[in-house]
């Protein structure tokens, strides 16, 4: 475990360095862990330029005036953008390269705990599973370019580093098999594949993955269950809701920690360029056998292949 003194010390540090004109990309940072690591960012670097992309403009209003007190020599921009969907991240991603040439951070971490179930997107797709990782790859993808031009580029996606493991190779897109522990399993392990692949073509690109541990956001307020739902369960969920908070309280970070941790990883100059996975903690994640063996027999080919033809299907989908 890094002591929370430690990641203080170190960020305390980098932030004496007064690194300017730093460009950063944050998506999923108008709520929890997403703001509280741009809050920790917006301390650390001198003059950034920063792009937040979210839902809602209006309230972006307030947070605006809460994010322009942590730093006044930061530029702020928000893009709205329905980023659930494939086209509203490549609406989202044609407004942020219009005026960045290039981008040193992009942090994701838009999404949820999928406890009602399956919600499929205008796209088709299962939207907790597109969050997690058609759209957070999208991004990537389509800010290739100005990533490229930052002499550092560090991607982090907060999610479940050190979960990956098996694919479910026969139904990659979990159009069958979709269940919790599937998604999770799935949507880790086909990141940090192409994690590797991005890491492959881009020699001084970081890509972060971390698991954040238990922290006290809305991620489990948001999701209520359908009007279509077993009445026992709409009547029952909201109680388990409220027990699976309280269980979570004993072992949770707290928020502004998380942001400060996930800051220290974004930042540390200490490690990097390639692919990394972190805990809560900011430990390295245990080697894992079988992402080795995947990464050698080249699978993230297999799902880059995949991953492309599911974001055509889905532009197709929802011009039809
Ligand atoms: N908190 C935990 O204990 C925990 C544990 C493990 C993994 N995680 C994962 O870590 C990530 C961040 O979680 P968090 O706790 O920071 O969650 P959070 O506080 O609920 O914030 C989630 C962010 O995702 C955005 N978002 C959620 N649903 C969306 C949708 N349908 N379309 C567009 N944007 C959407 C939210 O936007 P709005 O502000 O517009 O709602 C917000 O910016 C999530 O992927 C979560 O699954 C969290």
């Amino acid at each position: 475990m890094v002591a929370l003194a430690a990641v203080r010390a170190q960020n305390a540090s980098f932030a004496a360095q007064k690194h300017a004109n730093d460009v950063c990309v944050f998506v999923g940072a108008t709520n929890g862990i997403g703001e509280s690591t741009l809050k920790a960012m917006l301390t650390l670097l001198a003059t950034p330029t920063v792009y937040v992309v979210g839902r809602s403009a209006s309230r972006w209003q307030t947070q605006h005036e809460q994010l322009r007190q942590l730093n006044t020599q930061a530029k702020f921009n928000f893009v709205e953008a329905e980023i659930s969907t494939i086209r509203g991240v490549d609406e989202a991603c044609k407004q942020i390269k219009t005026t960045a040439n290039k981008i040193d951070y992009l942090c994701m971490s838009a999404g949820y705990f999928p406890i009602v179930g399956q919600i499929k997107t205008p796209e088709g797709l299962e939207q907790c599973f597109t969050l997690s990782y058609w759209s957070r790859i999208r991004f990537l993808h389509n800010l290739l370019e100005p990533l490229q031009q930052s002499p550092r580029p560090r991607i982090m996606s907060i999610l479940a580093g050190g979960h990956e493991t098996q694919l479910l190779e026969h139904d990659m897109g979990l159009e069958n098999s979709w269940t919790i522990p599937n998604f999770a399993k799935q949507s880790a392990t086909m990141k940090v594949l192409t994690f590797h692949r991005f890491a492959a073509q881009n020699p001084n690109m970081t890509l972060i993955h971390t698991w954040p541990g238990f922290v006290l956001t809305d991620v489990e307020r948001k999701p209520k269950p359908g009007a279509s739902s077993n009445f026992l369960w709409r009547w029952t969920f909201p109680f388990l809701r409220s027990l699976g908070r309280v269980i979570m309280s004993f072992k949770a970070i707290p928020l502004g920690e998380s942001g400060q941790r996930h800051a220290y990883l974004l930042t540390n100059e200490g490690f990097g360029p390639g692919v990394f996975r972190f805990n809560e903690y900011c430990e390295a994640s245990p080697k894992s056998e079988i992402l080795e063996n995947y990464v050698e027999e080249g699978k993230q080919e297999q799902v880059w292949e995949f991953t492309n033809a599911t974001w055509e299907k889905a532009l197709a989908t929802w011009k039809s």
